[in-house]
């Protein structure tokens, strides 16, 4: 083990520097298309015909080995890849690179019976067994060296070999909540690390002389329970951070190992963009990220009665754009082709709305994109899962068809790419960043205040805002710059510190316009009210005293206007003093505190300050405020309908309906039409040359 994590810090440094170096895909090529297949399902006689049929189809790779470590390791230290060499040798065969996979979400039998202390333990006390997946704690330094062991083999055998373009680590690889002992022990080094050794610097930190919850050494602490009533949220936000950081571990290792054997391959995983994950884009030993997104499962987030059969407008836009800026270079490995198993019911997808996905992903400047799965499984937990062929295995799906259709497209504009950078003047001009960090839903969530509020609600009003500007919107965290954005917001960014406050001046006066919403910056970064003013890290930057802050009934909002018109809120709503050259936007209607103001907006040097103090019950005063700034501000805007969509991209336009009637698209000065037509019909795309 001590050698291992040797050999991986010495490679940190050399996965660093390929990272930023190496491009995996070429701007020509657009966007591959592949699908999961899984050779240990079907018999072998089999194989061929199938994988024929993937290549015929257009599809040109092919994900193997996912949840296959049973059949590479049959037991423990023999390992037979014959069987999937054969596999690789006919994707070859039939000119379908392959993505390979380390098989960590699925231990097989033989190791749970003869290690349990590998299994995961939840917070029921419920251990987690054999027979299903994912049931292993990645806090367990032996279930690391036994799956670091398999993968090594497999990288020893694969990392060479010039079919095999990439590597997928586990699979949706979530943060564990795990109660198993090694998770508890994990947790103490952790705490001892961050602390310093210093159990007095804990108790500091969690305000620990609060109910007696004071600790006298380190051995003491236990793993908080999420269930207990009134479980100190300081020791959870902790607990939160300690349990990302073991799955972003366990994903870099796994990646600093490959690496050691890899030549001219990626290695990634297929997270699933979940607000609640605080670990993507935490494992600097991957190349890129890619994601999975299902679309339709039942619950009604479409527009219109057949809504449900399309999927929400912005799922797939918010997940382009919350993963492409970790490292400049996305994929979508999972991408739903027909009916699901798994959602609250699981409908047929409208037809087109299969493609409007593929769109919807190509549309944010994806370089990959992957379907689950090929063939539906005929036993296991996914029968009812839809593939892109059907029970047979040979007859092609609706879905199958609309992905035979999206590959074939793209490669008919694949001759007219151009950089993936060529995009028109004014779409760039509203390039707005979107400040995101999961440890404020965190913390939020432990003490909401007002059981109404929703953390990811309130960003959405504002990312639904900048979608309708036709804004290429990136979700940012604090590791990257502000200062390439004309525009930063930053939603309920309740922990803050002043070295964060000090920074979001400099973007300000550098130029920048820096959009603050309520509840940011009001907790110290271990979750604690600074000991002066409620709310006074920011004053010196938006020249606000915050008074005091409102919550209302559910059934009984309150009115806020704006230049005449009325918006209404509930959740949260801010009373401010502003400053004396401070513009102010609107003021509350009602209460003792009508004609107040809960939004300002100055000039800081070079750019502006605007601090909007109230959460709307709807979205709509949020739209109206940043129209207003960005008329101020001379930012060109559009003003789409919801539902559709424009991004560009290597020099096309993607125009995008989801919703229930056709939208007309005006073409823009010398733009011509591709794929498509400018009236999109519901479920359809509509792909533009730009002009030079
Ligand atoms: C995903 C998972 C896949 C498969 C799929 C079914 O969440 O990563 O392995 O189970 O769901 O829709």
């Amino acid at each position: 083990m001590k050698r291992l994590l040797w050999v991986a810090a010495c490679l940190f440094g050399i996965a660093g520097t390929l990272k930023a170096q190496t491009p995996w895909f070429a701007d020509r090529d657009l966007t591959l298309t592949g699908v999961y297949y899984y050779p240990e399902h079907w018999n072998e006689a089999q194989w061929e015909r199938d994988l024929k049929q993937v290549r015929d189809l257009g599809f040109e790779f092919v994900h193997f080995a996912e949840f296959a470590w049973a059949q590479l390791e049959p037991e423990e230290g023999r390992y037979d890849f014959a069987w999937l060499d054969r596999a690789v040798a006919l994707a070859a065969k039939y000119d379908l690179k392959v993505v390979m996979c380390t098989s960590t979400a699925t231990p097989p039998v033989w190791l749970s019976r003869k290690y349990p202390e590998i299994l995961l333990k939840q917070e029921d006390g419920m251990v987690l067994d054999h027979g299903a997946r994912q049931h292993a704690s990645f806090a367990s330094p032996l279930y690391r060296r036994l799956a670091y062991r398999m993968i090594e083999e497999l990288a020893r055998h694969y990392g060479t070999d010039t079919r095999i373009v990439g590597w997928q680590l586990d699979n949706e690889p979530a943060v564990q909540f795990d109660y198993n002992l090694a998770a508890e022990l994990a947790f103490r080094d952790y705490l001892r690390q961050r602390y310093h050794n210093n159990i007095g610097e804990l108790n500091d930190a969690w305000g620990t002389a609060f109910w007696s919850e004071v600790y006298a050494s380190f051995d003491q602490i236990t793993l908080p329970k999420f269930r207990q009533m009134f479980m100190n949220h300081h020791q959870i936000l902790d607990y939160r951070r300690f349990a990302a950081s073991q799955t972003n571990d366990f994903l870099n290792e796994q990646a600093l190992l490959i690496k050691r054997y890899a030549r001219d391959q990626w290695v990634t995983t297929n997270y699933i963009p979940n607000y609640e994950e605080g670990h993507i884009g935490r494992s600097p030993a991957l190349d890129f990220v890619s994601y999975t997104r299902y679309m339709v499962y039942g619950d009604n987030e479409g527009i219109g009665r057949r809504g449900y059969r399309v999927g929400n407008p912005l799922r797939i836009a918010y997940a382009n754009d919350f993963f492409r800026p970790v490292d400049g270079t996305y994929g979508v490995m999972e991408l739903q082709p027909g009916q699901v198993n798994w959602g609250s019911i699981n409908p047929q997808p409208l037809p087109g709305a299969v493609r409007l996905w593929l769109w919807s992903v190509f549309a944010g400047g994806s370089d990959f994109v992957c379907t689950y799965r090929y063939r539906q499984p005929l036993y296991g937990t996914e029968q009812y899962h839809y593939g892109i062929v059907g029970t047979d295995g040979v007859s092609v799906t609706p879905g199958g068809h609309e992905y035979a259709r999206f590959i074939r497209e793209v490669k008919t504009l694949r001759p007219k790419a151009k950089p993936k950078e060529t995009k028109p003047a004014d779409y760039l001009a509203r390039r707005t960043a979107i400040l995101f960090n999961h440890e404020n839903a965190w913390s939020i969530d432990r003490q909401k205040q007002n059981s109404t509020w929703n953390t990811d609600a309130h960003i959405q009003k504002y990312y639904r805002t900048l979608k309708s500007f036709g804004a290429p919107v990136d979700i940012i965290d604090e590791q990257k710059e502000f200062a390439p954005y004309p525009v930063l917001i930053a939603p309920a960014y309740q922990l803050a510190d002043p070295a964060l406050v000090a920074r979001w001046t400099d973007y300000a006066r550098g130029g920048g316009h820096l959009v603050l919403t309520c509840r940011t910056a009001q907790k110290d970064r271990y979750g604690r009210l600074p000991e002066a003013p409620f709310g006074s890290m920011l004053t010196p930057l938006t020249g606000n005293t915050l008074d005091f802050y409102d919550l209302l009934l559910p059934n009984d909002p309150g009115r806020y206007v704006i230049d005449g018109k009325t918006y209404t809120w509930n959740t949260w709503g801010e009373i401010l003093l502003p400053a004396a050259d401070s513009q102010t936007l609107g003021s509350y209607v009602d209460e003792y505190y009508a004609g107040r103001p809960a939004i300002t907006t100055r000039a800081l040097g070079k750019g502006t300050v605007t601090y909007i103090g109230i959460d709307s019950t709807d979205g709509a005063l949020e739209r109206d405020v940043l129209t207003k700034l960005y008329a101020q501000w001379n930012i060109p805007t559009l003003d789409l309908p919801y539902g559709v969509t424009l991004e560009y991209r290597n020099g096309f336009g993607i125009v995008l309906n989801y919703s229930d009637k056709p939208y007309t698209f005006s073409l823009p000065p010398g733009a011509t039409v591709l794929i498509g037509e400018t009236t999109i019909p519901t479920a359809e795309a509509l792909v533009i040359a730009i002009s030079d």
